[in-house]
């Protein structure tokens, strides 16, 4: 039996810092992990586990911060190459970047690539779980999967229903969405750390059609998570009226096709009614903000209020978003907080982006918290990556004060180690 100490900084929480407050945090400025068979089996005072275990193998991180590897609660993987494309708003965004890029996944060797691409980024970037869309081709789907199951990653995904207003080539039906997705869940979900996640793209790119046969494949697989966008930018919530006359807003859209649930992901959700603020919390779904997306697009701001009574995740939005980096999406998610007078405290932040994006994802009784029999998925960050940190990270008085500077100024660079199920990636 292998058992293995990591030893660093560690912050662990015992509850929601949104609702509990800094007292749901303990920080051990010198801890220890135990890790055994790819699960942590103990924690605490280094010095004490280091008596208790003689025998384990000692990786010594020095100062470094250990804390779960971050988990990026929506991102479309096949949008790794146009990242950072200039100057369009979401509808023309879409058109001019997005669809002809994913047009080419109907390749597979063009989309094995592309993943492998893209979990190398991921993971330098010290994300150990993606909830990713793929393209409408089962091939993206197998790509994404294939190199997530080779890397023995946590990893949620599914593929891109869309049956309307999409180039030739970008569409399926309703009929061929439910085949293709129900076949992919048979082969994928519960394989090794895989889950298959129901995905229709928005409302403006599925008929009603498409819509209920994927409402009917959810009702028949509950156990399977469904993500879509939700109400992201103006001109797209007036599209959805336009296309959608009867429903009483956006989110009815999904409600009218039983695409509103406890295991539902909406991506954005910043321009939300109140009758879908209620609606939501009433079925327990869960939001993804996805920060530096919409500063982006030029979305807008969301409202992290909203997590007093929603389940809220972190997410980059990869290639909407601007970043790989959960680090960098933590800065615009402080950033978009103080524009809206809510400033998110670095606690709430690195909770986010690990156990609140775990519990939008109900995997957090596998991942996103440092506590025995959670899966060993963990990083370490370097508290002084760049002149410009360590210089600002010197003078903390406080870990908060040492770790800010590396939520608001860091990237890969920050990321020491990741760890993978307890091994080095
Ligand atoms: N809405 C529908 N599709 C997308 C997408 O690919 N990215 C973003 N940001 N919003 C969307
Ligand atoms: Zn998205």
């Amino acid at each position: 039996m292998r058992e293995t100490l990591l030893i660093g900084q560690i912050l662990t929480f015992s509850a929601d810092p949104f609702v509990a407050g800094l007292d749901a945090v303990h920080h051990d400025s010198r801890g220890a992990i135990l890790v055994r068979d790819g699960a942590i089996a103990a924690t605490g005072p280094a010095d004490a586990l280091i008596a208790r275990h003689p025998q384990a193998e000692r990786v010594d991180h020095g100062q470094g911060l250990i804390l779960p590897g971050f988990i990026d609660a929506h991102a479309h993987y096949p949008q790794t190459g146009i990242i950072a494309s200039w100057g369009k708003r979401l509808i023309d965004w879409l058109n001019s970047y997005t669809f002809p890029e994913e047009l080419r996944f109907s390749d597979p060797a063009y989309a094995a690539e592309a993943a492998a691409c893209y979990f190398d980024l991921t993971l330098a970037n010290g994300t150990t779980t993606v909830a990713s869309y793929c393209t409408i081709h089962p091939e993206s789907v197998d790509a994404y999967f294939n190199e997530a199951k080779k890397r023995g990653l946590r990893a949620l995904g599914g593929k891109t229903c869309m049956d309307r207003n999409a180039p030739d080539g970008l569409r399926d039906s309703a009929q061929s969405a439910y085949d293709d997705s129900k076949a992919l869940l048979e082969k994928w979900h519960g394989v090794d750390r895989l889950g298959y996640v129901i995905t229709p793209r928005f409302s403006p790119t599925s008929t009603p059609g498409q819509l209920s046969a994927l409402g009917t494949l959810w009702a028949e697989h509950p156990e399977c998570l469904m993500q879509t966008h939700l109400s992201e930018q103006t001109d797209e919530i007036a599209w959805v009226k336009s296309l959608f006359p009867e429903a009483r807003d956006y989110l009815d859209t999904y409600e009218a096709h039983e695409l509103l649930g406890a295991g539902g992901l909406y991506g954005h959700a910043i321009h939300l009614e109140q009758r879908e603020i209620d609606r939501l919390s009433e079925v327990g779904a869960a939001l993804v903000h996805c920060p530096t997306s919409n500063t982006f697009i030029g979305s807008g701001l969301f409202d992290m209020r909203l997590a007093g009574a929603l389940r809220v995740g972190l997410a980059t939005d990869t290639g909407g978003g601007s970043s790989f980096s959960m680090l960098r999406t933590m800065a615009a998610a402080y950033e978009i907080g103080q524009l809206r007078g809510n400033p998110l405290h670095p606690a709430q932040l690195l909770w986010l982006a690990t156990q609140g994006s775990a519990r939008a994802l109900r995997i957090d009784d596998k991942v996103g918290r440092i506590a025995p029999g959670m899966e060993a998925d963990l990083i370490v960050l370097d508290l002084a990556s760049t002149p410009g940190i360590a210089q600002r990270s010197a003078r903390a008085e406080t870990i908060w004060e040492a770790v800010f500077p590396t939520i608001m100024m860091g990237d890969d660079r920050a990321i020491a180690a990741t760890y993978v199920a307890g091994m080095r990636a």
